[in-house]
């Protein structure tokens, strides 16, 4: 497995917050981790990131144990929900930033930058500042500049939720198409079930700390492990497009 979670256990003053989880996930996937507030995504996308350690437990990724190293040492980029971008920075500045200690050169770097912008429609938008550019637009900005450093993994933690509704759904579009042409490795964190049965290739169900279900988003709508899943996914029906795709969730009236 290209990336696998091995029987973590995270707790913050003695209450358990992310209890005995297992997690894999292939190459070139894209894994929600879907689950209600206070659930333990967070807790457990940032032991991902090198952000916490586990307690017990070890972290895998492409065949080497990552557990304890640090952030900036792992092959691995995060957006988080604030976007956490340079406001003194242009958006190319941002967008390039990671390359300055990965031995590029300025025009390469900046090169790089632009190639990267365009993959996100922002070529336009290079010099600007970033109170200058949208919500959507700074989100742009943060999938560029994480992506640019070529990670082994990304990490968003609900990262359109400061979104509107439909430049959620077109953000969402944007980056199932980005995130398949470039065959990343993803895990996206939402607590919004619509978008993760949307964006998933496989989806893992967590609820009070613990992993309740995984598999992919047909597969768990199918045969949903209890009660608790199907109630909280409250689907009605799915519909797919003719590539096999899924368009839509219908939700339970
Ligand atoms: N640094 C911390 N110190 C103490 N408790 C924490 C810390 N971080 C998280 N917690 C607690 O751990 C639990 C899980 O938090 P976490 O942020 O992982 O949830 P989440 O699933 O991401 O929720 P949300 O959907 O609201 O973002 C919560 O009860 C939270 O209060
Ligand atoms: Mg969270």
């Amino acid at each position: 497995m290209f990336l696998e979670l091995k029987s973590i256990h995270k707790s913050f003053d003695g209450q358990k917050v992310v209890e005995n989880l297992d997690l894999t996930l292939e190459k070139g996937q894209l894994l929600c981790i879907l689950g209600s507030s206070g659930c333990g995504k967070t807790t457990t996308l940032n032991m991902i990131g090198g952000f916490l350690t586990p307690d017990t437990g070890t972290i895998f990724l492409d065949g080497a144990d990552i557990t304890t190293i640090p952030p900036e040492k792992r092959p691995v980029s995060t957006v988080f929900q604030s976007y956490g971008l340079f406001p003194h920075m242009t958006v190319l500045e941002n967008v390039i930033y990671g390359l300055k200690f990965r031995g590029y050169k300025k025009r390469q770097a900046r090169e790089k930058g632009m190639r990267y912008l365009e993959m996100v429609g922002l070529q336009d938008y290079a010099n600007s500042a970033i109170h200058e550019i949208s919500g959507g637009q700074q989100q742009r900005t943060a999938l560029a500049r994480a992506l640019i450093v070529e990670p082994k993994l990304c990490l968003l933690d609900e990262p359109f939720s400061n979104l509107d509704a439909a430049l959620r759904v077109k953000m969402r579009k944007e980056l199932k198409a980005l995130q398949r042409e470039l065959g990343i490795t993803m895990v996206f964190v939402t607590h919004d079930q619509e978008e993760a049965m949307l964006l998933s290739d496989q989806m893992a169900i967590m609820d009070q700390g613990r992993l309740i279900q995984m598999g992919s988003p047909e597969e768990i709508f199918r045969n949903p492990a209890n009660e608790f899943v199907s109630s909280f996914l409250s689907l009605s029906s799915l519909r797919w497009e003719e590539d096999g795709t899924l368009l839509k969730v219908i939700k339970e009236p």
